[in-house]
């Protein structure tokens, strides 16, 4: 699998000088909010989730997400795929967007556009899902402008800042992909 390119970001494959900004992005309170990560994480933990990337089915490492600065690219955050269902042609995409002075940019929704060419295009899997936390709005914004609908919640599924939250499922199928790229 080669960089993916899109208007404005690209993906690549993650690299072990990643790690550092990771280390920072999984310990900030603000992006952790809407992710199932509840516990400051060592450098060290950090770098064993790196360690084992090399073991893991090449479809399902993350990637980098970087923007361009200028002449240069900048690390933004990460996104990929999981749990590969190769029967169902399914799979569960997740992001991150760590460098909080990039959201509300549009690189969310970016990002998962990108991803999901790839899951289309490239891997013909005919579902794409994910869940997300009812209160995170900003993904929700974000995954529904990527095109991804609202199928289904689990009610009260996760207990997190003293309360239950639903975890709202929402997917794209391959035959409103298609469409989509009509449209365009
Ligand atoms: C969730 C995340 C991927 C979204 O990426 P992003 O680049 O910030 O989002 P986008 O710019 O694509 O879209 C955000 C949309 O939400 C809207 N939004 C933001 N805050 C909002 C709020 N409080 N209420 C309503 N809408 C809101 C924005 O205005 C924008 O919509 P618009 O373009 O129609 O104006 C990113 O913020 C992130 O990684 N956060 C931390 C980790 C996380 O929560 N990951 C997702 C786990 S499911």
């Amino acid at each position: 699998m080669s960089i993916m390119y899109g208007k404005r970001i690209r993906l690549r494959a993650v690299e072990r000088e990643d790690v550092g900004k990771f280390h920072e992005w999984v310990n900030d309170p603000e992006v952790t909010r809407g992710l199932a990560l509840y516990l400051p994480m060592s450098m060290q933990d950090e770098q064993n989730w790196f360690d084992g990337l090399s073991k893991r089915d090449p479809h399902q490492k993350p990637l980098a997400i970087e923007i361009h600065k200028g002449k240069a690219w900048k690390l933004i955050g990460n996104c990929g795929l999981f749990d590969i269902e190769l029967a169902h042609r399914s799979a569960e995409l997740g992001i991150m967007i760590g460098d909080k002075s990039e959201w509300n940019k549009g690189y969310g929704s970016e990002a998962m556009t990108l991803l999901l060419r790839h899951c289309f295009e490239t891997l013909n899997l005919n579902r794409a899902f994910l869940r997300v936390y009812e209160d995170n709005v900003r993904a929700v914004r974000s995954y529904e402008k990527a095109g991804f609908v609202l199928e289904g919640r689990l009610r009260q599924a996760v207990y997190k800042n003293g309360k239950y939250e639903d975890v709202l499922l929402m997917s794209v199928l391959r035959s409103e992909w298609a469409s989509r790229m009509k449209e365009k």
